[in-house]
């Protein structure tokens, strides 16, 4: 089982002054490859507090996902506070992302979202909208489980299992 933290980045949201649906989305998604959510927060987009919230999780769940923040205003601190806390980029994670989203909106090369792990966690950036949402997890969450195991020191011979060809029939 999965354990999963979902941090939303949001300074309307965090005052209560806008609903969370993008957090609920990814809760709803995850659920679907088995995991478990044990940790939903909303906070303001502070770089220093976002820092101080993924290390703290860090030490509690296998995956983080956030959501928002990682655009262009001067708000948006996300993936800047991510990359301080993460010790090992995971760059095809964000890459299939954006490229995968870019044929469906240019907007997707806008977002800078980082992966990466620290410790034995994963920590990845999503975009804030819903609709953003659905469409970047969409793209990965397939091989999350696998990125999981790895990274909790699994030392299966990944070409011999014939997972990858189940995920990716020719
Ligand atoms: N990616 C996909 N697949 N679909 C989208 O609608 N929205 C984009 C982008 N990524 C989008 C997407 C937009 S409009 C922005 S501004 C950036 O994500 C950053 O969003 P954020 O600041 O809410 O994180």
């Amino acid at each position: 089982m999965i354990k999963v933290a979902i941090l939303t980045l949001s300074d309307k949201g965090s005052k209560g002054e806008r609903k969370d649906t993008s957090g609920p989305t990814i809760e709803r998604m995850v659920k679907k490859i088995g995991a478990e959510v044990s940790s939903y927060e909303i906070i303001p987009d502070e770089k220093a507090l976002i820092k101080k919230r993924l290390l703290s999780l860090c030490k509690k769940v296998d995956l983080i996902l956030t959501t928002g923040g990682t655009g262009l205003s001067p708000r948006d601190v996300t993936p800047d506070a991510t990359r301080e806390v993460i010790e090992q980029e995971i760059p095809g994670i964000a890459e299939a992302m954006r490229y995968k989203g870019s044929k469906k909106t240019p907007f997707a090369m806008l977002s800078r979202a980082v992966a990466g792990t620290r410790g034995k966690t994963l920590i990845i950036n999503l975009p804030g909208s819903p609709a953003a949402v659905k469409e970047n997890l969409s793209v990965i969450l397939a091989c999350l489980p696998h990125a999981v195991e790895k990274i909790k020191g699994s030392t299966e011979d990944c070409a011999h299992t014939g997972r990858h060809s189940s995920l990716c029939p020719e």
